[in-house]
């Protein structure tokens, strides 16, 4: 297997950040939070940050932080935030860089169950009626990604992980 980067993206709720990690641990390599690295760097969350300057201020930070973690390999595997992939400076960024896409695809009754359930506080997921329509519109972006991996409720993040290895290798 290669040093490829591998972007593990998806819809808020899918377990990317949980999958990211475990990944990590089966590929023996480091594997990193985009969210956790904006929070570090701005001394915000991305909830606190969406709240006080607006979602467009985010992004900026986002799309500034994904291009960092990109072209310094600060970590081969990064799971990146619901959004990240739906904007298309973000996506020429990965694809210019080489980074492979991994698509965790979720029903959305299963990430509305946990948005509901987490506290992390999702400032773009208020109520079911508007996470639906985001998750309606993201679908087919999401969709762009080189690898999906459906992911269902009893499976851990371990047995998806092993999925993902068994998309690379099939998709090398
Ligand atoms: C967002 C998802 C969040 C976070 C921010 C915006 C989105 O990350 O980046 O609140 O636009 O879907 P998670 O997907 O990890 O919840």
């Amino acid at each position: 297997m290669t040093d490829q980067q591998i972007i593990i993206m998806g819809f808020m709720g899918t377990g990317k950040t949980t999958v990211a990690f475990e990944l990590g641990r089966e590929l023996n390599c480091r594997a990193m939070d985009l969210d956790d690295l904006i929070t570090e760097r701005e001394g915000r969350s991305p909830k606190e940050i969406i709240e006080q300057d607006g979602e467009e201020a985010f992004r900026r930070i986002e799309t500034k932080l994904l291009r960092e973690a990109l072209q310094e390999k600060s970590a081969r595997i990064l799971a990146v935030g619901g959004g990240a992939w739906t904007v298309v400076e973000n996506r020429k960024l990965i694809v210019d860089e080489g980074a492979l896409t991994v698509w965790l695809d979720a029903p959305f009754e299963l990430c509305w169950k946990r948005i509901e359930a987490g506290n992390e506080g999702r400032p773009l997921a208020p109520s079911r009626d508007v996470a639906q329509t985001l998750y309606d519109q993201r679908h087919p972006i999401y969709a762009l990604s080189d690898v999906r991996v459906p992911v269902s409720e009893n499976e851990t993040a371990r047995e998806i992980a092993t999925k993902i290895t068994r998309g690379l290798s099939e998709s090398e």
